[in-house]
């Protein structure tokens, strides 16, 4: 056979496509792009839905891909089989309404036959029950003869996507028999048997349906062709393994697995299990890092992390304590270097994006399985086999243990874990985090339940601040009112408007409405259904009434400094891609008046370089005076102009876009200074963390930042003045000043041991005897309770029979120390049991070991009364 490495059967397939006319697009990535119906790319025909239901056109109506795709539904069977896997690539040939079933089944059979030169006597096929079409193709055209053409049910030959809806139909599978000696002994053992000996590699789906959210099935407007071949697979056979993990690729990253970690594959199963594990999940990390998932509790992210977390885990059942997937990912990065050339641009940053998670991980890890430990015995105590609910969150709200990772740890001990409970658990963390938010965010309007019958606002706002405008609606307390008075609180709708309706982060505008008879100020103006734009706002004079004509204004200042802060934002964006890299996508925004917060994707705090560098890069962008133009255009064109837009945002056909020079272009609805110039200068105030993975920037412009000059200039002033020097003296000055400080506090500690030193004659005074031993009590008048227990000690050193009994008062409370020397505590002598009784008189508690112990007391009138308790207490224990 011509081809055998993984890279040569990929690009074999790819060539025989094209050579069949296909446009050969390279794979999307694992995050799918616009679809909220699924969590990764599962089959190579995921991206293309919109293809397949005729909702967008496809560049070419034949298309061909090899595909990276994650499945982790068989999770816990990966490295127990020779088969599963989490990642794998699908290759696969498309047609959008051109070929149908002749030239599909032709086709496969060709590349299967002439290119990969399997022969036909090892091949079987499967074809629907009902589909005659396809066993004539198959019989006639192809000349299988018909004993290997099986018809099989729905379960085996009708392909959906996996959650329910989209494009489905029923297929046709190409199977090899890999000989008897695999098979089971019955007599008629062909495919759909279960045993090992008829294996599954292409499934060609002749997608005639799609499967609606009802569960019923559409015909799609024109039939289609999905097929789907694992890569893996086929290596597999090529390369005449059992197994995908013995296949080349594989075989590499399982090398490195034993040069890093020490171990050996094929000597012990349980470690092949580990390393099996470990092999795949690190190929899964690695392209999910490179497409833009950072490890969370939630989604994607969490999937990534369980990944990460188990891949980790078991390299510490090998035996291994340090973080090593860091590494092992350059493996995956070299094996697939030459088709995934992004691997390569984003190595550094996979890198640490592993290593960060590794680490946090580490810190809790071993915390944790001690813990586990720990439940576990006890379980085994009481003999119970289910785990409680609140013990598995607490493992995975405080040690960052996935829910299946304990599950798995359980299991291998015979244990389980109530399920139910647990999502109980974590569902009410989710509710009280919503609930968190929701409070802040109160204000929302009831416009849905009235049935208004107006069509949407015209808004004027992106050209001019004042319009005239008419009242469509008012509307008081939710109902619809002809006329509002002075003093009423209303919300206006009007057939046209300057004002922007808060969206896209940018807060709604403010301002004024002036009729003839009345005025009302505006403080808030949000979307309403329908494309409505809602004015809220109280009447001041006068009153204005449904039908009247009027002035709409609003606040011009307030609506220039968003502008510069909204604009300043999309340089911001830029230059943090720039600065940062491309993994950089916003995650959030919000544009006011007084300043400007971006929420985007990064992994660890920004450097003060990485901040000072963006800082800088937004205010060259302000003084090179870009001009800013708005333009609409349709999707198509403005992706093709590289446009930055929302992740998972849906957008129309048509789109507006922002551009500022060549630096930014995005897009956005929001309202934008006309040159970048107007912005004036940006000033970052804080980066900080807002979730696992997400950074936030909080910046200000304009006259924002001359103000807080003012502020600075106002408290460097103050501590001139305070420190009695000038401004450029101050460092110096504030310096000389703290090693003074320092000099004068090292000058008190010496005078207070000195004192202590002439008082200890009078402290030690106080020794009296108790059996065999010496007891000391002593209540001293301010002192540390650190220079206490200091001098307890050195006491206690000196003296082996020494119990050391002392109180420090101090304002309304008071420190007890109580510590005992070798020969005290070999006579009996326990200082934490002693110093709880003498505690216990001033109203306090506190304990220790039986050389020393610490406690406190709020009864401070009591102190004499408690340390005397000391000597009944310790002649008890003697
Ligand atoms: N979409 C089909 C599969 O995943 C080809 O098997």
């Amino acid at each position: 056979m011509k081809f055998k490495t993984v890279n040569e059967i990929r690009k074999s397939y790819l060539d025989f496509f094209e050579s069949k006319q296909h446009y050969i697009h390279p794979s999307f990535p694992l995050v799918p792009i616009n679809d909220n119906s699924l969590l990764l790319i599962n089959a190579g025909m995921a991206p293309l839905k919109n293809y397949f239901m005729g909702v967008e056109k496809p560049p070419k109506n034949r298309m061909s891909t090899c595909q990276k795709c994650i499945r982790t539904g068989d999770i816990e069977n990966v490295g127990m089989t020779a088969r599963h896997a989490t990642f794998f690539e699908m290759l696969g040939n498309f047609s959008f309404g051109d070929y149908f079933k002749n030239e599909a089944i032709e086709w496969a059979w060709e590349y299967v036959t002439k290119v990969l030169e399997i022969s036909p006597e090892h091949l079987w096929v499967t074809i629907y029950e009902e589909d005659d079409e396809a066993f004539d193709i198959w019989k006639d055209k192809i000349g299988v003869s018909p004993e290997r053409i099986v018809r099989l049910g729905k379960a085996d030959n009708f392909w959906e996507i996996g959650n329910g809806t989209g494009p489905c139909g029923p297929c046709s599978e190409i199977y090899i028999d890999r000989g008897p000696e695999f098979g089971c002994d019955c007599e008629d053992c062909k495919p759909g048997c279960d045993c090992d000996r008829f294996l599954e590699f292409w499934n060609l789906v002749f997608t005639q349906f799609n499967r609606e959210q009802d569960g019923s099935l559409t015909p799609l407007p024109k039939p289609n062709i999905d097929t789907g071949m694992g890569l893996e697979r086929v290596a597999c056979m090529l390369q005449g393994v059992d197994s995908i993990f013995e296949i080349d690729t594989m075989q590499d990253i399982i090398h490195r697995i034993e040069g890093i970690l020490g171990v050996k594959y094929n000597e012990d199963e349980k470690n092949d299990i580990s390393i099996r594990i470990i092999c795949d999940h690190i190929r899964a990390v690695t392209f999910l890092i490179a497409d833009g998932v950072i490890p969370s509790n939630e989604g994607r992210g969490y999937v990534l992390r369980r990944l990460l977390r188990r891949g980790a885990r078991h390299g510490k059942l090998l035996g291994y304590k340090n973080p090593f997937l860091f590494e092992l990912m350059s493996t995956v990065v070299d094996i697939n270097r030459d088709s995934y050339p992004d691997l390569e641009e984003k190595k550094d940053y996979i890198r640490k994006v592993i290593k960060i998670e590794e680490e946090k991980f580490e810190e809790t890890i071993y915390q944790g399985l001690e813990l586990l430990k720990t439940d576990m015995e006890e379980m085994k105590e009481k003999g119970l086999t289910v785990m409680e609910p609140h013990k598995a969150f607490r493992l995975y709200d405080t040690f960052g243990f996935p829910f299946d990772l304990t599950k798995e740890i359980l299991a291998e001990e015979g244990y389980t874990v109530e399920e139910e409970g647990f999502f109980k658990e974590m569902q009410e963390q989710r509710e009280r985090a919503r609930s968190a938010r929701k409070e802040s965010d109160n204000e929302g309007w009831k416009s849905d339940e009235i049935n208004l019958d107006i069509k949407e606002t015209e808004f004027d706002g992106y050209a001019s601040y004042n319009v005239e405008a008419q009242i469509l609606s008012i509307l008081k307390d939710d109902t619809v009112v002809k006329t509002a008075s002075n003093g009423d609180e209303v919300i206006f709708i009007l057939n046209r408007t300057p004002f922007y309706a808060e969206s896209g982060g940018q807060v709604g505008d403010e301002g004024e409405l002036k009729g003839n008879h009345g005025k009302v100020l505006v403080t808030q103006t949000k979307k309403g259904h329908n494309g409505l734009i809602m004015h809220f706002g109280k009447v001041v004079e006068g009153s204005v009434s449904e039908g009247e004509s009027l002035v709409a204004e609003i606040n011009v200042s307030r609506r220039e400094e968003t502008m510069r802060n909204h604009s300043a934002t999309h340089l911001l964006h830029k230059a943090l891609r720039t600065v940062l890299g491309n993994h950089v996508t916003q995650a959030g925004s919000l544009v006011t008046p007084d300043r400007l917060r971006f929420d985007f994707t990064h992994f660890e705090a920004m450097t003060p370089q990485e901040l000072e560098q963006t800082e800088k890069m937004v205010n060259k962008a302000i003084y090179s005076y870009l001009d800013v133009t708005c333009r609409e255009m349709s999707i198509d064109e403005a992706k093709q102009k590289g446009a930055m837009a929302l992740f998972g945002e849906k957008y129309g056909d048509w789109v507006r876009v922002v551009s500022m020079g060549d630096f930014s272009i995005e897009l956005c609805g929001g309202t934008h200074v006309q040159n970048t110039s107007e912005i004036g200068i940006f000033k970052i105030v804080s980066e900080s963390g807002v979730a696992s993975g997400v950074r936030r920037i909080e910046a200000i412009t304009g006259l924002k930042v001359y103000e807080l000059l003012k502020t600075k200039e106002a408290l460097i002033a103050q501590v001139s003045s305070q420190l009695k020097t000038k401004e450029e003296n101050l460092a110096e000055r504030l310096e000389s000043q703290l090693n003074e400080f320092k000099e004068a506090k090292r000058e008190i500690n010496q005078l207070k041991s000195k004192i202590m030193k002439d008082n200890m004659g009078e402290i030690l005074s106080n020794k009296e005897a108790v059996g065999e031993l010496q007891l000391l009590t002593y209540a001293f008048e301010d002192m540390e309770s650190e220079d206490m227990r200091n001098i307890a000690e050195s006491l206690t050193d000196k003296e082996a029979d020494l119990v050391a009994v002392f109180a420090a008062p101090k304002d309304d409370k008071v420190n007890f120390v109580a510590m005992a020397g070798k020969k005290a505590v070999e006579t009996g002598a326990h200082c934490g049991n002693l110093l709880r009784e003498v505690a216990k008189i001033a109203k306090g508690g506190g304990g220790g070991k039986a050389n020393m112990a610490q406690a406190g007391g709020k009864d401070v009138s009591k102190v004499q009364e408690a340390l005397a308790v000391a000597k009944e207490t310790l002649l008890k224990q003697l």
